[in-house]
């Protein structure tokens, strides 16, 4: 039986990896916040699944999070085979008027936790010559969006360094891909205070949770080193890259993003 590990599994991409990752019969570490989810969760998928789910409720902006992890897992001698750095949010709005420490808190769950969490189970994953890990990147990879400068920012940081790791990762037999989801139907809007209005123009095509984690894992399968989930996104990164200076880009991003 093989281990996931993942982060922010108690709503959205995060459970819909625990759901998918349980029916092919791996067993399970749930890592996020609300312990009664988790739990709820562990309980279902262990029963329908016949696998083994570890629920550990932890707030992983705390600086120690990852490593109070980590030694919860060692404790119960717990090895990972498959991290979902999954665990992420962004908040809407002026950096100027924000809050610094919750911009300061969302660098440390969408990167240092994720880097952390990363190089405690490479040390295994490269030791046993197998493993995978998956890191949520988004479309905001690609792209800085004013008003959700930070989060893009965290992204564009996801995706560089998961594909570095792609390859720096292939001669110890481990896979290593970004997923950069474009709008997806779960609480990541609510939790961001999006604007209504500019929820409804940015995501009038919002995939499916479900669709994201499908088309993930094929790409883990595959050995991609990234993959833009949702393909009505997908020209619009690179293209408008392509042909555009980055001021005229930003700009219009910003225009459109200013919302409310
Ligand atoms: N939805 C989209 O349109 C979209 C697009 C591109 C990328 N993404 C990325 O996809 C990932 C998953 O987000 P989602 O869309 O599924 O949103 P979501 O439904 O809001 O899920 C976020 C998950 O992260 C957990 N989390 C938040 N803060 C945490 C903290 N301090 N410590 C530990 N866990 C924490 C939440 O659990 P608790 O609240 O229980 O802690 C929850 O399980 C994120 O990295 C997000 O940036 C989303």
């Amino acid at each position: 039986m093989t281990t996931a590990l993942i982060t922010g599994a108690s709503s959205g991409i995060g459970a819909v990896f625990a759901e998918k990752l349980a029916a092919s019969q791996h067993d399970l570490v749930l890592v996020a916040r609300s312990a009664d989810k988790l739990q709820a969760l562990a309980n279902r998928l262990s029963q329908q699944h016949g696998i083994q789910a570890t629920v550990i409720a932890q707030d992983l902006t705390a600086a120690d999070g990852p490593k109070r992890v980590w030694d919860q897992l060692a404790s119960q001698g717990i090895e990972v085979d498959v991290l979902i750095n999954n665990a992420g949010y962004g908040t809407y709005g002026e950096f100027a008027t924000g809050e610094l420490d919750n911009h300061l808190n969302m660098i440390q769950l969408n990167v240092v936790a994720l880097v952390d969490l990363a190089y405690r189970c490479l040390q295994g994953m490269k030791a046993r010559g197998s493993g995978s890990i998956v890191n949520i990147g988004s479309t905001a990879s690609f792209q800085a969006l004013p008003y959700l400068g930070i989060y893009a920012a965290t992204k564009a940081f996801v995706l560089s360094f998961s594909e570095a790791l792609w390859q720096e990762c292939k001669p110890y037999g481990v896979k290593v891909l970004a997923v950069c989801p474009g709008p997806t139907e779960t609480e990541f809007f609510k939790v961001a205070d999006f604007p209504t209005s500019l929820g409804e123009s940015v995501g009038q095509n919002y995939a499916s949770p479900e669709a994201v984690v499908d088309e993930a894992l094929k790409a883990l399968e595959k050995g991609q080193a990234n993959v833009v989930t949702g393909g009505d996104h997908e020209p619009g990164v690179g293209e408008c890259r392509a042909v555009l200076p980055r001021e005229t880009l930003v700009g219009a991003v910003g225009k459109m993003f200013k919302g409310k």
